[in-house]
Formats: C-alpha cells, sequence, structure tokens
C-alpha cells in the first residue's frame, strides 16, 4: 500500500528530528564518508527542527500510521528529502518527491530546485534531475528537474 502524505504539524518535530538523523547517519554513507555524514547530520538541532517546521511546508509519509519519511519545500526549492532507514527502498522517498513535484505544478513552478547531497545524487539522477552548477564547497549538488 502507498503512503498517506499530510502536512506535519509541531507535535512531530522530535520524530521528523530523529528520522533525519537517522537517515543521514544510516543511509548516507558508503557512499558519503561517515565523517561527513556526522558533520551533515549535527547541522540541525532540535530548535533547527521546530523552525523548519515554522517556515517551510513540510510533509510526512506515513506507512500504516507510522511516520516513515518527511520532505521539506518552499516555492520551487525542495529543501529536505529523508526516510527512516527501516523503510528506505520501499518507494516513500520516490512517493514524496512525486507529491512535491506535483504540488509544485499545480502552484505554476516552473522547475524544481534542490542541493543534492552526493550520496543522493544518482536517486535524483534517475528521476529527471540533472546537475544544474558545480559542486559546492560543502559537497552539495545544485540539481533542478524542469516541470512545466
Ligand atoms: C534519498 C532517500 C530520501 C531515498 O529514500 P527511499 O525512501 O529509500 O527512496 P525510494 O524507496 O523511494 O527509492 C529508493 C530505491 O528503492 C526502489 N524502490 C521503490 N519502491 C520500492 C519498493 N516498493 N520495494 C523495493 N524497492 C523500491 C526505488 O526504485 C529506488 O531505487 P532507484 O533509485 O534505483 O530507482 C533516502 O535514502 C535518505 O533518506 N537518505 C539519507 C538522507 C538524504 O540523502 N536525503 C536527500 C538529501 S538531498
Amino acid at each position: 500500500m502507498g503512503a498517506v502524505h499530510r502536512l506535519a504539524t509541531r507535535k512531530d518535530a522530535s520524530d521528523l528530528y530523529d528520522i533525519r538523523r537517522r537517515s543521514i547517519l544510516e543511509l548516507a554513507p558508503p557512499k558519503m564518508p561517515v565523517a561527513e555524514a556526522q558533520a551533515w547530520a549535527a547541522k540541525l538541532t532540535r530548535a533547527g527542527m521546530e523552525q523548519k517546521l515554522r517556515e517551510l511546508e513540510v510533509w510526512v509519509a506515513e506507512l500504516d500510521g507510522i511516520v516513515a519519511g518527511w520532505g521539506a519545500i518552499r516555492g520551487g526549492w525542495l529543501e529536505g528529502l529523508y526516510s527512516a532507514p527501516e523503510f528506505a527502498g520501499r518507494g516513500v522517498g520516490a512517493g514524496l518527491l512525486e507529491m512535491f513535484e506535483r504540488l509544485m505544478c499545480e502552484q505554476g513552478v516552473r522547475a524544481v530546485r534542490a542541493e543534492a547531497s552526493s550520496n543522493a545524487m544518482a536517486f535524483y539522477l534517475r528521476r529527471g534531475y540533472r546537475a544544474n552548477g558545480p559542486q559546492s564547497p560543502s559537497g552539495a549538488w545544485p540539481i533542478a528537474k524542469q516541470l512545466l
């Protein structure tokens, strides 16, 4: 059965913080060096997660009522996409991404943009995204996908 998507609320902050941290630490390596994943995971605090919930449009994917992943958008920007490691490879990330593209299309956004981490680059390339500039000093790739 496909995931159910819903907007996140402030009550989700702790679950989403935890999923982000575990997804980075457990799913990004070995494509990303462990030290790099640790540094990336540490970039967001619990207060920072609460701030994201206030400032971004954050969506949750639930499988059988359990939060399995989440993603965030702002306008035409994909600001984050994370799957709980225990649900990885079950279409949670791809499902959220498709939903975001649909939402953006409806809002007249012409192209989705994101900063892809090196470990997730292949995931995005297989879904029609293209590198849109040089790799940043932090290792992220600017990517884009034309929608309209
Ligand atoms: C990148 C990330 C979000 C992908 O999430 P995911 O839920 O594992 O992704 P999906 O399951 O949708 O897709 C992963 C693969 O599983 C496959 N898959 C999809 N549905 C599946 C199913 N029902 N059964 C088995 N495999 C399936 C997909 O085909 C996909 O393979 P492909 O990329 O070779 O086509 C996840 O790996 C993650 O959180 N990584 C750490 C954080 C991160 O890098 N985020 C991106 C920041 S830019």
